[in-house]
Parts: structure tokens; C-alpha cells; sequence
């Protein structure tokens, strides 16, 4: 099946335009100045599926921005595959720390990616990737037919919690009915070391508010008399880890499945050097939970980290004030057994117990999802490992990311199904980082896989 890598071959400088057509669009979910960006975006993916032949392509409104739907139903006697992916993207700021604009997609050699790679916000999460899919799509319907039925999906609110899709997706069981959800929105261990993503953290997001004083106050004639909710939020941060890097609040782990010993072993033995991990962000040592490698640490151990805090003066020079606020965003990274719902709820009650008296507290819920654990035992996952095989010459390793995409845990309980998680970034990649970029190679190599995935899956479904 040569046909494949010589349609890639021929088409591909017409491939990266309408890519960048489709990055250069600054679709930001998070903020409402971009909404017709989105619409746009969607609009544009519509097109492409109308040109693609697809049928009942349409762009189904939401509360938030369109999800965008086709499908193909060659022959209802063959395996159905729903594609899932995401056209907003994450916002771009600091942007001061861009190379280039980033909705001016280039091409640039890096070390890891000698061929070059595209740098643009979401030229690898997930337009980049997402995009694979329709090229994939292109080549089958173009080389003879496609062998299984396809569903697309995409939707254009990941990076804000999916909480429309959710809603779409419990209305519309009939309609999105498969076999299998391929998705490519998680990465692969190296350029030339394929693997497959097995399970996802799930995700709790919440928001803390101290309040102190009424009002900002003279830090000289206040100093000293009234509680600074800033120390205090510190404080409380702080004890939410213990000496063993452990997270304190009451009951978090009671229900954490904890993997057996040859389950570690086996998680343990991929690739990975802790040397090239701290030299790809600039660390001088690693940290966390002590008792667990940095894999480990990564994938099936839960984590509670600040993503933002603010209150007071951050502007130029000094300024005195005690601040009357302080906040702060947390999030905390779930492993299976845990359930998002619950860990709010712990964690809202924890923070409130240990906030002294002298301050009010607030604690609000953002979005959340659960984790997503994938059985590698299933004909989706054979057909993944035979199209790894056939372009990179090597079986897939199966890996577990840190990362979440709550939406998949909800698919297999609305939907029943199980998804298949072929991603192609690399963690250098960048993907919510300035500067964010994705490998040619990944990208021509993914379109390739996906296409031999379709193939695999419906003779294996055959059988
Ligand atoms: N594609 C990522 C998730 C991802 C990246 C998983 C790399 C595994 C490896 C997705 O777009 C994402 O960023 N998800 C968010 C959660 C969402 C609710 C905002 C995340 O993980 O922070
Ligand atoms: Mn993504
Ligand atoms: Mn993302």
C-alpha cells in the first residue's frame, strides 16, 4: 500500500497551506473577543468536509462555540470509527515570549525535528493533529473507498472543559453511535518510538478567594494589626503538601487504585531518561511524591499544583499596601478511582477548615473531568499497533499521560465505547507554551498511521 506514503508524497505542500489556512485562524476559546474566530474555524472545517464528500455536514450550535458534525456510512454491515478532535485553542500570552506571531504559522528546523516543524498556536494541539484526520480521510476516499464508516466530531471548546459537547453528546447517542473514537490529541514517547496513550488524569480545577479587610489598606498603619490574605493564602498553600510531597487534604487518595508492582515495572521499563527531562525544561533537579519515579509521578500518581495567583501591587516600583485579596487558581491531576465531583468537595471543605478566622474565603469550582483508562486487549488497539508497525517499523509502547481530556471518560459512558488515543506530539512540542510547534515528520507520519488504522481495523473487525 505505497499509494498512501505517494498521495502523502504528491499532496503535500497543498496539505501544510490548508493547515495553516486553518491555524491562522486565532481561535481562542477562552476569550470572547475571538468568538467569531471560532465560528470561522468551524465554517472552515465544515467546507472541508463538504469537499471531502462527507455527508450531513453541519455546524450544531451551542450555548458556547459550534461543534462541527459529518459523517459517511458506506455500509452499515461495516465498523464504524468516530473521529474526535478540537479546533479552539489555548491563549497565546506571554506573548512578549513568541519568536513570531503566532497565528503566522513557519516552518523552522529544531534538533528534535532536523525536516522542520510548523510553530503556530495549535499547529499541534490539536489543529495540527485533528487536521491528520481529514488528510487521512482524503487519501482513502481519493485511493478506492473508505473501508469503515466515519463520524467526525470536533469541537471547539476542549481547552474551556467541553461542557456543551457534554451535553451534545447525551442528546445525540443514536447519531454518534461507533465501534471505536480514534482521537489524536496526546503525544508519542519519540520521533522515531511510537506508543499509545492508555489512560488520562482526570481533572478538578477550582478557584480560591481570600478576603481580609473591607478595602486595601496603608501597609504601615495596618501592617502588623489585621490578617494580609496574601501570607495567608501562601500559608494555606503551602500545608497542602507535606514533607513527602503528599497532598494533605482529608481523604484525597482513599479511593486511588494503586497499580501492582509488575504494572510499575512495566511503566517504568519505557524509554525515558531523567537527564533529557531536565535538560528539555531547564531543570537542575526533579521533584514529587516520594516513593514514585518521574513516570510514575507523571501518569498514575494524582498532583495539586498552583496555576495562578494574584492580589496586592505587581505593577512598577514599590507601593505600600496590605491587600484586601488575594487569589489563588488550583488545579489537582486525578488517577482512576478518583472522582472529580468528590475531590471538589473535599477540597472546598478542606480549604475552608484550615482558612484562620481572621478572613473570609470563597472557593469556587471550574471545570473537571474523570480519568480514562484504555484496555489494550481490543481489536482497536491491534489495529493501532499493526498501523505503528507498518509506518515506523516498530510495535507501539503503551504509555499513560499526565494530561486530560475529560470528554473521553464521558464517550465511554454515554456512548459505550472505548477510544483509542494515537497522538504525535512530543512533550517538547510545546502545546500550550510559546512557540508551540509540530513536527513535519509527526504530522506526515500521523496521517499515514491513521490511514493504515482504518484499513487494520476493518479487516481485524472481520475476523
Ligand atoms: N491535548 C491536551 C491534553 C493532553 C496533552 C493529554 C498532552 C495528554 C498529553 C488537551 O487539549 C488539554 O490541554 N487538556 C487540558 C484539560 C482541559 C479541561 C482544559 C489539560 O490537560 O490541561
Ligand atoms: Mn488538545
Ligand atoms: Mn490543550
Amino acid at each position: 500500500m505505497d499509494k498512501i506514503k505517494d498521495y502523502i508524497e504528491s499532496n503535500k505542500e497543498r496539505f501544510l497551506d490548508e493547515l495553516f489556512e486553518l491555524i491562522s485562524i486565532p481561535s481562542v476559546s477562552a476569550k470572547q473577543e475571538h468568538k467569531k474566530d471560532l465560528r470561522k474555524t468551524a465554517e472552515l472545517l465544515k467546507n472541508h468536509f463538504v469537499k471531502l464528500g462527507l455527508n450531513n455536514c453541519e455546524i450544531h450550535e451551542t450555548k458556547g462555540h459550534p461543534i462541527v458534525y459529518a459523517d459517511k456510512i458506506i455500509d452499515k454491515t461495516l465498523p464504524t470509527i468516530l473521529i474526535y478532535g478540537h479546533y479552539d485553542v489555548q491563549p497565546i500570552d506571554p506573548i512578549e515570549l513568541w519568536d513570531q506571531d503566532p497565528f503566522k504559522p513557519y516552518i523552522k528546523k529544531t534538533s528534535i525535528h532536523p525536516e522542520g516543524a510548523i510553530f503556530a498556536r495549535g499547529a499541534c494541539d490539536d489543529k495540527g493533529q485533528m487536521f491528520m484526520h481529514l488528510k487521512a480521510i482524503e487519501i482513502m476516499v481519493n485511493s478506492d473507498q473508505l473501508p469503515c464508516n466515519v463520524k467526525l466530531m470536533i469541537e471547539g471548546e476542549e481547552e474551556v472543559g467541553s461542557d456543551n459537547l457534554e451535553l451534545f453528546v447525551k442528546n445525540n447517542r443514536e447519531k454518534l453511535s461507533n465501534d471505536i473514537i480514534l482521537v489524536s490529541d496526546t503525544g508519542m514517547i519519540s520521533k522515531t518510538i511510537p506508543s499509545i496513550t492508555t489512560g488520562l488524569r482526570g481533572l478538578s480545577y477550582m478557584e480560591v478567594e481570600i478576603t481580609g479587610p473591607n478595602r486595601d489598606l496603608h501597609s504601615g498603619h495596618y501592617g502588623g494589626t489585621v490578617a494580609n490574605p496574601i501570607n495567608v493564602l501562601s500559608k494555606m498553600i503551602e500545608s497542602l503538601h507535606d514533607s513527602n510531597n503528599k497532598i494533605t487534604i482529608p481523604g484525597f487518595y482513599d479511593n486511588v487504585i494503586e497499580m501492582s508492582f509488575s504494572e510499575r515495572e512495566r511503566l517504568n521499563s519505557a524509554p525515558f531518561e531523567i537527564k533529557d527531562f531536565k535538560n528539555s525544561i531547564g531543570l537542575k533537579k526533579e521533584h514529587g511524591e516520594i516513593g514514585y519515579t518521574t513516570i510514575e509521578r507523571q501518569s498514575i500518581r494524582p498532583s495539586l499544583d498552583v496555576n495562578g495567583i494574584w492580589g496586592g501591587y505587581t505593577g512598577q516600583g514599590a507601593k505600600t499596601v496590605l491587600p484586601s485579596k488575594a487569589h489563588a487558581k488550583i488545579s489537582m491531576r486525578l488517577v482512576p478511582g478518583q472522582n472529580w465531583k468528590r475531590i471538589n468537595k473535599l477540597f472546598t471543605k478542606h480549604i475552608k477548615k484550615i482558612a484562620p478566622k481572621s478572613v473570609y474565603v470563597n472557593v469556587i469550582e471550574h471545570h473537571g473531568g474523570q480519568p480514562y483508562v484504555a484496555p489494550i486487549d481490543t481489536i482497536g488497539f491491534k489495529a493501532a499497533s499493526k498501523a505503528y508497525l507498518d509506518v515506523f517499523g516498530l510495535e507501539p509502547i503503551p504509555t499513560r499521560d499526565g494530561g486530560s481530556i475529560p470528554i473521553i471518560a464521558l464517550f465511554e459512558q454515554e456512548l459505550k465505547s472505548k477510544t483509542i488515543l494515537m497522538g504525535f506530539g512530543l512533550d517538547t512540542d510545546a502545546i500550550h507554551s510559546p512557540n508551540e510547534h509540530f513536527g513535519l515528520s509527526n504530522f506526515f507520519n500521523g496521517i499515514e498511521t491513521i490511514t493504515k488504522f482504518h484499513y487494520h481495523f476493518r479487516n481485524l473487525f472481520k475476523d
